[in-house]
């Protein structure tokens, strides 16, 4: 039996990022989302058209995003509310610049990727910045000794919910790989694919 869901937004899994962009007014700043996705060499965000971050995104045209790594949750949150402070000095951030770009790096992330801003688009209260990407700088403890991505370390924090209600998840240790699942059945002790 299903259920018809009514609320108004529902996040059903997605990977938290702080966005760093160069401001006007504090020089660099960083901002908390959830909407993002990458596909191949392109990277698009979502962000509310008001906040001060789509105002300097807009500006300069380039941004990073950054993976946090568990341990920094206080500093995601400073960075998700306190809308068009100087969120870089309260949440005592530290940064590199982009090599690519003149936006933040920030050190306590596990992956950073610098962006530059392709296509904007308004969409009711948002606006989408479709990116394209320009390098990827990652910590050594990420990377297997091939320099392929040690997926089974890489642990973001999560977002999901809905509007009465929004947790971070973190990730279990278990893993499948692609392509080898098609043959399993759900009656499997282990979850199918
Ligand atoms: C976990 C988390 C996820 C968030 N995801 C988004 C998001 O995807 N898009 C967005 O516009 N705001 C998101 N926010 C809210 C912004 O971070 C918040 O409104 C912030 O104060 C905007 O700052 P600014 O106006 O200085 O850019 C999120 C906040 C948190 C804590």
């Amino acid at each position: 039996m299903k259920t018809e869901m009514n609320t108004k937004k529902l996040y059903y899994g997605f990977p938290v990022v702080l966005i760093g962009y160069k401001d006007s007014k504090w020089k660099y700043n960083v901002t908390t989302m959830s909407s993002s996705y990458s596909l191949g060499n392109t990277l698009t965000i979502g962000l509310a058209s008001k906040s001060n971050a789509v105002a300097n995104i807009k500006k300069y045209g380039e941004f990073t995003l950054n993976i946090p790594c568990q341990e920094i949750l206080n500093k995601v949150e400073i960075a998700g509310f306190h809308s068009g402070q100087n969120k870089i000095g309260m949440a005592d951030i530290t940064y590199d610049l982009g090599e690519k770009v003149d936006a933040p790096l920030l050190d306590e992330c596990l992956l950073n990727i610098e962006c530059r801003v392709e296509h904007i688009v308004d969409h009711g209260d948002y606006t989408n910045f479709i990116a394209t990407i320009e390098r990827r700088v990652i910590c050594d403890e990420m990377l297997n000794e091939d320099g392929s991505l040690n997926s089974r370390d890489f642990n973001p924090i999560y977002f999901m919910g809905d509007d009465k209600e929004r947790i971070y998840r973190y990730f279990n240790s278990d893993t499948k790989k692609l392509g080898e699942n098609m043959g399993c059945s759900a009656e499997d002790d282990s979850i199918c694919g």
